[in-house]
């Protein structure tokens, strides 16, 4: 672990736009600077940097951070990678670093466990003993060659139950980190360790620096039993987090804007074979949020590329919400019947392109599918709330107008019930508040805006937290945001917008971060704007709640006979109908 104030010092000794800049090329606009977005396809700049805050954001996509997060998102940098990047550059020492030795060596270990797992499988690949496996089934078979099998590193575990264990006692590694990796098993009754894969074929999972993480292990012939079995969750692999192929794959992927995502990984390896590289396979279950949000950081469209049986076409019904969450635009291409991407690929490049062509946008396969068959008036409805939660994802307004548009043409129904209940408007940066403008601002706005201004005056954050809750706040992201303001200023008695941002792990908390971080606050009394923030939130979010439930208590209390109480209750709730001044003092 780096320190936190090598990481604080080397960020105030960069700047932001210099950084940026030897990137993107970047144009003065006032205190800001403008350029074309790196992250997205854009002909009018809609990225901004700000040298004052530190931090950049794009009006567009929304992508946004300081320095670190930028080399993160650009150049793919871990964020240690990131902060000695900057150190060099700003001539700054890292010293050298203290880890929890323990918890390092593990990871060392189980890293190892699996290079030296991977290793034994692909030597018996290469014996005698599976000479036709490799020969008959994977060559004449499965139309793979030599450079396919040694380029995914395919192997066999065989099938006794400790070849693996003994081979890697070998090498020193003691059986128990093969059970944390995921590897081997224990037998209470023997007191015995065991390969947990046997007789099976063996796809190692990478990550992005090409290590072995994970392995799915396919039956071999037709034996019962699962078709794969796969690596569980270990210290090092999340299947959630892992996309199959993105190590070999990103290049061309970022290259050309788009992904195929198969399901299967000979899917994969039959496309890569024949030279069509833009492609991670999702591993058999639906796409989950953290596989879109990193697909999302290579390319931003996606083609579903499934069978056409119905579990493909339902995988890929699942799959959209997380792609089209991360901003992804999502296209459909159906294998055709009895075909899946493996079978289309064997034919060769052309055919797989052919189909290409033929994708369809997400919203006309699904109508398509819809249509297929007869719908009663339930399945309708469904189907237009589902299209309406989705298009509520697309952040670009004119988009999501045309998607909702032709959704009503293709099901034949108004617009407004694809439109209706769906309000994206963003918070945007405009004056400070007078009066008068309470009125007519929605509360999300001053929510919104209660936490843009604490981004800016963080040392205010403790006014703030004594009388507004993070319960209080009703959207859950700025609710989220708010939590995390209130933390750091525990931790840290207030930070920088940028140093803050540069700690939230989330994603799209930090997309609002510095979305809300870029507004421009001028005020000579901050802390009476506060206040007035404060005093609105505290009269909808706390006030109003409260007295409606005086109020129903009172009812009770009424209908009870209970005058005592009900006087008592009536009093409370004036009082505090007085002192949110909503309730006119009776004169005279
Ligand atoms: N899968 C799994 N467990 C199963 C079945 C499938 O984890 N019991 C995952 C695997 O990642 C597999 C993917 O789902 O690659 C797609 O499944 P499928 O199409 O059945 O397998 P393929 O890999 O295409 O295998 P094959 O072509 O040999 O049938
Ligand atoms: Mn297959």
């Amino acid at each position: 672990m780096i320190s936190e104030e090598i990481i604080e010092q080397v960020r105030l000794n960069t700047d932001i736009a210099d950084l940026i800049g030897s990137f993107v090329k970047l144009r003065r606009r006032g205190r800001n600077s403008i350029g074309l977005c790196p992250f997205h396809q854009e002909k009018t700049p809609s990225f901004s940097v700000s040298s004052e805050k530190q931090i950049f954001h794009c009006f567009g996509c929304s992508k946004g951070g300081n320095v670190y997060s930028f080399l993160m998102e650009h150049e793919r940098m871990s964020f240690p990678e990131s902060v000695r990047f900057l150190a060099a550059k700003a001539g700054i020492a890292i010293p050298e670093e203290r880890t929890d030795p323990g918890r390092k060596e593990e990871i060392e270990n189980l890293f190892y466990a699996h290079e030296i797992a991977n290793q034994f499988f692909r030597e018996n690949l290469r014996s005698t003993r599976f000479k036709s496996l490799l020969n008959d089934y994977l060559i004449k078979e499965r139309g793979l060659n030599e450079e396919i099998i040694e380029k995914f590193n395919l192997g066999v575990a065989p099938t006794g139950w400790r070849g693996l264990v003994e081979f890697a006692v070998k090498k020193n590694i003691a059986p128990q980190i093969l059970t944390k990796a995921g590897l081997a098993g224990y037998a209470e009754n023997k007191r015995e360790y065991y390969d947990r894969f046997r007789n099976r074929l063996m796809i190692p999972i990478f990550n992005l620096s090409d290590r072995v993480i994970a392995f799915g292990g396919r039956a071999l012939g037709d034996e019962t039993g699962a078709k794969y079995i796969n690596s569980p969750e270990t210290a090092l692999y999340s299947k959630s987090r892992t996309l199959y192929g993105l190590n070999l794959n990103r290049n061309d992927i970022r290259e050309q804007g788009h992904a195929i995502v198969v399901e299967g990984y000979f899917d994969l390896i039959s496309l890569w074979k024949v030279g069509i590289r833009n492609v991670v396979a999702s591993s058999g279950t639906a796409f989950t949020p953290e596989q879109g949000r990193l697909l999302a950081r290579f390319a931003s469209n996606a083609y579903l590329f499934f069978d056409a049986d119905s579990a493909g076409i339902k995988a890929a019904i699942r799959s959209v919400d997380s792609l089209y969450n991360a901003g992804m635009d999502v296209k459909v291409i159906k294998a055709p019947a009895g075909d899946d991407p493996d079978t289309v690929a064997r034919r060769g490049a052309d055919s797989v392109r052919e189909l290409l062509k033929s994708s369809q946008t997400y919203l006309r396969f699904r109508v398509g599918e819809f249509r297929s068959q007869t719908r009663d008036l339930v399945e309708t409805k469904d189907l237009i709330a589902d299209l309406r939660e989705l298009s509520s994802k697309i952040t670009d307004s004119s988009l999501r107008e045309l998607f909702q548009r032709e959704s009503a043409d293709l099901l034949g129904v108004n617009i407004s019930q694809l439109s209706g209940g769906v309000n994206k408007t963003e918070p945007t940066p405009s004056a400070p508040l007078s009066d008068d403008d309470w009125g007519e601002r929605t509360m999300k706005t001053i929510e919104a805006e209660l936490v843009s201004f604490l981004l800016s005056h963080s040392s205010l954050t403790g006014r703030a937290a004594k009388t507004i809750n993070a319960e209080h706040i009703q959207s859950d992201r700025l609710r989220n945001l708010y939590g995390e303001i209130l933390s750091s200023y525990e931790k840290t008695g207030g930070q920088k917008a940028a140093e803050f941002i540069g700690h939230l792990e989330d994603d799209e908390i930090r997309k609002t971060a510095t979305f809300l971080a870029t507004r421009q606050w001028r005020t000579d009394t901050p802390g009476d704007t506060l206040d007035d923030y404060l005093n609105k939130m505290l009269e909808v979010r706390v006030e109003k709640p409260t007295i409606k439930k005086l109020k129903e208590r009172l009812k009770e209390a009424e209908r009870a006979g209970d005058n005592n109480s009900a006087a008592k209750l009536a009093a409370e709730i004036y009082e505090r109908l007085k002192a949110t001044e909503s309730v006119e003092t009776p004169s005279g």
